[in-house]
């Protein structure tokens, strides 16, 4: 039985929690920048900016006004037979495979990010550098093992392939599906005047911010043609 002085309490608590989440300031899941990169897993290119530069997007509030998203396929090709060739070999084509398996199993954007910046950065020996303590080791391995990867690879070549404009290197950028091409060294100024959401723009978006914070290496892209330039 509820008396009515509880039930006073229980409508407070409920019109409290109510005003609490509603005042939230975090961007609804639809306002935030979609921050799509196509790479393939060995492009130099590629790795520098995920270790170096999406890093940016995971370690400050840039989280709560965009949403990454990782495509691991690049300028791989997929023959009528459905055998994928890549640009830098069978080894690029296995860690594509592994990338797109920890994407799929590692369901959070920072938890996907985390683990693929640690085998980027060490792709020779990501085995010995990101398992430890890596509670999904087995199922990111099983779904490797299995057509699973391939499905997933495949998914990503579709999805690579449908790009409208095409890609011509990687890494590729699109921000909420417009390509940046090779725009990357302000990125974040990019994101942040992308954004039309509700939440205050982070602090790095601030124009002190900005002017001090660009990228400090120029990026090598691979070319779909095969091509490598600076
Ligand atoms: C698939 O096609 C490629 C060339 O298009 C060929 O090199 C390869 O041997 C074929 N693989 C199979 C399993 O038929
Ligand atoms: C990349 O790998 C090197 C050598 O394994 C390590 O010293 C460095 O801290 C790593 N960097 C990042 C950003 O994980």
């Amino acid at each position: 039985m509820v008396s009515p002085s509880s039930l006073t309490k229980l409508v407070f608590l409920a019109c409290f929690v109510l005003f609490t989440f509603s005042d939230k300031l975090v961007a609804e899941e639809s306002d935030k920048v979609q921050l799509y990169l196509y790479y393939e897993s060995l492009c130099p290119g590629c790795q520098m900016f995920i270790v170096d530069d999406l890093v940016k997007f995971f370690d400050s509030d840039l989280e709560t006004i965009t949403d990454v998203k990782l495509v691991p396929f690049g300028n791989a090709k997929v023959s009528d037979n459905m055998t994928v060739t890549c640009q830098h070999g069978e080894e690029e084509c296995k860690l594509n495979a592994f990338e797109a398996c920890a994407i799929k199993i590692l369901t959070k954007p920072k938890s996907q990010y985390t683990f693929i910046r640690c085998v980027e950065n060490n792709t020779e020996h990501f085995q010995q550098e990101c398992f430890q303590g890596f509670r999904d080791e087995k199922d990111v391995n099983d779904c490797y093992n299995s057509d699973l990867s391939k499905k997933l690879i495949l998914e990503n070549a579709k999805q690579t392939m449908s790009l409208k404009p095409k890609h011509v290197f990687v890494p590729w950028v699109t921000l909420n599906g417009k390509p940046l091409y090779d725009k990357l060294d302000d990125l974040v100024s990019q994101v942040c005047n992308t954004y039309k959401g509700k939440a205050p723009l982070p602090k790095q978006c601030n124009p002190s911010a900005l002017s001090e914070k660009k990228t400090t290496s120029k990026l090598q892209f691979s070319y779909a043609n095969g091509a490598i330039k600076y």
